[in-house]
């Protein structure tokens, strides 16, 4: 039924690709909150760029999807951020243009990260009542792919309530030597293997408030590890 690119074909993922040697930026040249002002490598990607490149992501959804009702199904707590932005941007472009996209947001709740290690189970730690989906074009929104195991079990539970169509889209995937799992049709940036937080994404909780990515430092990942 759904669509989705389980490998990843010659030349990447798709979306904007941030190289193995991509130093980021120094945390001077940016502001951030002070308390993490000893827990950061660098900003990795800046907010700005991020914005930027979900407001395209927002017109590539259009451009397909635009002449259907969807579900945007966001995947918490770390894609709470892309999600919203990206809603905010599909709204803007449905106003602003001839098709009238009706739009409902849900949400589930995932689990598999403790530190900056993935752990072997897949937690669907809190949902609503998924059988809405029933027949309907799913648009799953998730703020990050590495192995893409975690998104082919997804996948995999979002199937059992016999949706219409599923299309994913993803903020950042990894690239992973693993890489076996289901990959999203919308990507906003491949990266290198490195651990990131911001923009929603946490390490054990800590760093979603942060709104640039950022690669966390060797002290950050000490003071807040559990
Ligand atoms: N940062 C935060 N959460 C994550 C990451 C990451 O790099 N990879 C998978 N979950
Ligand atoms: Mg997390």
């Amino acid at each position: 039924m759904a669509d989705h690119r389980t490998i990843k074909p010659e030349g990447g993922v798709g979306g904007i690709v941030i190289k193995d040697d991509w130093p980021g930026y120094r945390m001077d040249l940016f502001t951030y909150p002070e308390h993490y002002s000893e827990d950061l490598e660098c900003v990795y990607l800046p907010h700005g760029i991020i914005m930027d490149r979900t407001e395209r992501l927002a017109r590539n959804i259009m451009d397909d999807l635009g002449d259907h009702d969807i579900v945007v199904l966001c995947v918490l707590k770390g894609g709470y951020q892309f999600c919203a932005d990206l809603v905010e941007y599909i709204k803007t472009l449905s106003r602003n243009s001839n098709k009238s996209l009706l739009m409902r947001v849900d949400f589930i709740r995932l689990k598999s990260y403790l530190n900056d290690q993935s752990t072997e189970h897949l937690h669907i730690v809190g949902a609503e009542d998924l059988s809405v989906l029933n027949g309907k074009n799913v648009l799953i929104v998730e703020a990050i792919v590495d192995t893409g195991k975690t998104m082919k079990a997804l996948l995999k539970h979002v199937e059992t309530f016999r949706p219409k169509m599923v299309k994913v889209a993803g903020l950042l995937v990894k690239r992973v030597a693993n890489g076996v799992g289901s990959l999203p049709d919308y990507v906003g940036f491949e990266i290198p293997n490195r651990f990131v937080v911001g923009y929603a994404l946490d390490y054990n909780e800590y760093f979603r408030d942060l709104n640039h990515i950022c690669v966390i430092s060797e002290r950050g990942k000490i003071k807040y590890k559990i």
